[in-house]
């Protein structure tokens, strides 16, 4: 189970997000990116959020704690923006949090290089969850202290939006022609080789077991919450298994820059700018 905290004050919404996240301090004096129920994505967006976070978590890539967190819309009654009171106001209950790290940058594919080993569990996990949302227009990751974290995991595992056809759903290839690190020479194959036997149906029935009842109920076609649970964990236990020989990378493609024009970025250090791994070599001589 997730650990459950209860907001305390809406700080800011985060714009940049298109379900208008919002920054909020809990009562555990943690600082979280709120998602929440009331947001036109709905539910399934948070249930993707815990699957998928929750997973990658305990396959060891990064991705900030998550939580599930208690709003009174009462703490938003200040709020000036009518979009944001709506949507607490649409959001009383349980909601999800995500620690926020502070100073984080958005990743750019020209300042940070990854190797093609990280590149490799990134873009194997993303398959295995079928996450459309990782492409370079919208990378989705952070880069945080030098490292890389992975962040929002709304937009994935597209068949539990039309249960009777996830069997064959799940079984379909991904396409990581557009990803975000597909310039990075993935290394799936060793990625599969280590992560997927990790995939098990045990793994994968605690991580389902951390989505709030809430979440679930009432999905047609399943009676019980767990009978829903379970068939999560029935379309990613074959994927994860064989989904390696099932990627898509299209020929090789090279990083994008931002749309920035050449006389803003022609002064900047050259590409690569340094990382985490390079300053540890750094102190190390
Ligand atoms: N844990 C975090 N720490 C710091 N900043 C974050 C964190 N999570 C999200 N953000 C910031 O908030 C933005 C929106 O978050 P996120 O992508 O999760 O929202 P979304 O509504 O699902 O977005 P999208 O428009 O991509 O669907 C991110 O691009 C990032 O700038
Ligand atoms: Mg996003």
């Amino acid at each position: 189970m997730l650990t459950e905290v209860t907001a305390t004050r809406y700080v800011t919404p985060l714009r940049e997000g298109g379900s208008l996240p919002g920054i909020v301090e809990a009562d555990d004096l943690g600082t979280y990116v709120m998602k929440f129920t009331g947001a036109g994505q709905g539910r399934k967006t948070l249930v993707a959020e815990v699957i998928c976070g929750q997973l990658a978590r305990r396959l060891g890539l990064r991705v900030p704690e998550l939580v599930t967190m208690q709003l009174d819309p009462v703490i938003g009654l200040s709020e000036p923006d009518q979009e944001v009171q709506e949507l607490l106001k649409a959001s009383g209950g349980l909601n999800l949090g995500m620690d926020f790290l502070p100073g984080s940058l958005g990743f750019d594919p020209l300042a940070y290089e990854v190797d093609p080993k990280e590149a490799g569990r990134v873009v194997w996990f993303d398959a295995v969850i079928n996450n459309v949302d990782r492409s370079w227009r919208n990378p989705n990751m952070l880069v945080w202290h030098g490292d890389l974290w992975l962040i929002d995991h709304g937009a994935t595992m597209i068949w539990h939006h039309n249960w009777p056809g996830a069997q064959a759903s799940a079984a379909k290839s991904y396409d990581a022609s557009d990803h975000a690190l597909a310039p990075f020479s993935p290394d799936v194959a060793a990625a599969a080789e280590e992560l997927a036997p990790l995939v098990t149906e045990e793994l994968l029935t605690e991580v389902a077991a951390d989505v709030p009842d809430e979440w679930l109920v009432d999905e047609p076609g399943f009676e019980t919450t767990d009978a829903l649970r379970r068939a999560y964990v029935e379309a990613l236990l074959p994927r994860a298994a064989t989904i390696h020989e099932r990627i898509e990378l299209g020929p090789r493609t090279e990083r994008r820059a931002s749309q920035a024009p050449g006389w803003l970025t022609e002064h900047l250090t050259p590409w690569p700018h340094p990382t985490k791994k390079d300053r540890t070599k750094d102190s190390s001589t």
